[in-house]
């Protein structure tokens, strides 16, 4: 199985733009995380607000294999499933994460996750990168931009996670996933 080459920076205005930036050379599962976000971008050009050091911002390197561009919901499913994976056994009873479909996680009606996945085609028939931006409301206590009901673990269970290994263990299903895709 593909380990996740995890590298955190202290801070970077967009995991998502820095690891287009430096993919060339970089593997399958090379993961980028930053501690603080200064300009997170989130979906239709919307800002991704993430209090520094509290919460996960990270973009995964994925070259599948062989996935067309009309195919790449195989990709948004193997990000949202290890997403919801991870997180699911973390709430209380009775809280339940809800995948909406193809790029957002809810904990019931407040949202938890957002991804944001950019395709890099070869010619016009497959896709030979992606890059999968993924934040994970952990440790935030409140939310202060205008995104709809954002909701955070902590907020949620009361408690404080550390990042790494939680980081970890989503990167891993989500290439685990990948791999059974
Ligand atoms: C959304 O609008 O729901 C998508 C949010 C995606 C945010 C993540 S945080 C890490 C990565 N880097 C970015 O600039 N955006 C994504």
């Amino acid at each position: 199985m593909t380990e996740p080459g995890i590298c955190w920076e202290p801070e970077i205005p967009s995991t998502n733009s820095a690891l287009k930036e430096r993919m060339a050379a970089l593997p399958h599962g090379y993961t980028l995380a930053a501690v603080s976000q200064t300009a997170g971008r989130g979906q239709r050009g919307n800002r991704w607000e993430a209090a520094p050091g509290r919460n996960l911002t990270f973009s995964m390197l994925l070259r599948p294999d062989g996935i067309r561009p009309a195919e790449q919901f195989y990709i948004s499913e193997a990000v949202a499933l290890g997403v919801a994976d991870v997180l699911a056994p973390l709430l209380p009873a009775g809280q339940e994460i809800k995948v909406k479909w193809p790029n957002d996680i809810y904990v019931d009606d407040r949202k938890i996750c957002g991804i944001l996945i950019e395709n890099t085609l070869a010619g016009v028939d497959r896709i030979a990168a992606s890059v999968a931006g993924i934040g994970i409301n952990i440790n935030q206590e409140e939310f202060h931009s205008d995104a709809p009901n954002p909701v955070s673990l902590r907020q949620i269970t009361g408690r404080n996670y550390p990042l790494e290994p939680l980081l970890r263990d989503v990167a891993c299903r989500i290439l685990r996933n990948l791999e059974e895709a």
